[in-house]
């Protein structure tokens, strides 16, 4: 649904988004990570044509972001929440909504049915008369999401989407994104926050100017360390620790307290006959667990290692 080859945006000398190859398909919800200044916002904007690449190619669906009547078509496909939301501070929410609705020429009925929809699944629909210019931060960003989808797009870039929410705000727009999902909308969502991109993504991309890694959340966190599973057991006896190292599909074993922190490369495959192999030996098996890097470990390692090349 979305298809980047070599996307390259330069400002004068500097290098926004550098050589970007990358495709999204659709009903996948896409993660964009990466530090202040990586290129992601700018490589949305590009996507959306709301700027021009410098090289390279970009599509959503079959329409090129170069050619000037493919951008019309891409405008009415795409729902794009900016940085900065910038609605009509003077204007109700309904009007801002009715406004951007009838900019992009939804018909009167649907309009009307799309707003009370999207104000009431945002749980903003009772305050739906008053000026945006009294809401707070939260209650803005949760228009400008409404006003993204006003129009019914099929694929909905979210810049930030819960930057300046407080934590229940921020689960409504989340819970909002996966709603978004179960009705098969493409999504790309630029984030900060490590924890709401594993939550919400099917895959993840992080950017440093170029694309260091791509993958799903579990895939990343994998990518780290060998595949390690640990045992905790009521006391690691020398039986149970020998019998642990002659079992073929253990490739080290380490103890730490009353734990066998073990190197495996088919844990799936492996655990179950290790788990009868330490019973065997008399070991008394409290839980079986898996050794994982976080998102933030890995994303940490690869954003500190970019920076060194
Ligand atoms: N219109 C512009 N003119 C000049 N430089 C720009 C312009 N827009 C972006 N840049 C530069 O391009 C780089 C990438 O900016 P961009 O906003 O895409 O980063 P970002 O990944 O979205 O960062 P953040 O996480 O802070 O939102 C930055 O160095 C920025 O200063
Ligand atoms: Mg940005």
């Amino acid at each position: 649904m979305i298809e980047t080859e070599n996307l390259t945006r330069k400002f004068g000398g500097l290098t926004a988004v550098e050589n970007l190859t990358l495709r999204v398909e659709e009903g996948e919800v896409f993660g964009f990570l990466g530090p202040n200044a990586a290129g992601k916002t700018t490589t949305v904007r590009m996507l959306c044509c709301l700027i021009s690449k410098t090289s390279g190619e970009a599509r959503i669906g079959d329409y090129h972001v170069d050619r000037e009547a493919d951008c019309l078509a891409i405008r009415k496909m795409v729902g794009f929440l900016p940085e900065n939301v910038g609605l009509y501070e003077n204007l109700s929410a309904y009007r801002n909504l009715d406004f951007y609705g009838k900019l992009y020429e939804v018909p009167d009925e649907k309009r009307r049915e799309n707003i009370e929809r999207l104000l009431k699944l945002l749980g903003i629909w009772d305050r739906r008369n008053d000026n945006v210019g009294d809401f707070s931060k939260g209650t803005k960003q949760k228009i400008a999401i409404a006003r993204a989808l006003i129009h019914e797009p099929k694929v909905l870039f979210l810049d930030e989407p819960t930057a300046n929410l407080d934590p229940e705000a921020s689960k409504t727009v989340r819970d909002f994104v996966l709603e978004l999902k179960k009705e098969k909308h493409t999504i790309f969502l630029n984030t900060h926050n490590l924890d709401e991109a594993e939550k919400l993504c099917d895959r993840i991309g992080i950017l440093k100017t170029r694309l260091i890694a791509v993958g799903a959340p579990t895939e990343l966190e994998r990518s780290l360390y060998n595949r390690k599973t640990i045992v905790h057991l009521q006391a690691v006896t020398a039986q149970v620790t020998e019998a642990v190292k002659q079992f073929n599909a253990v490739k080290s074993v380490r103890e730490v307290d009353n734990k066998l922190v073990l190197d495996m490369d088919h844990p799936e495959r492996d655990n179950p006959e290790l788990v009868r192999t330490i019973v065997a030996a008399g070991g008394d098996i409290q839980y079986v667990t898996e050794l994982k890097s976080t998102l933030e470990d890995v994303y940490l390692k690869l954003i500190r290692e970019a920076k060194t090349q």
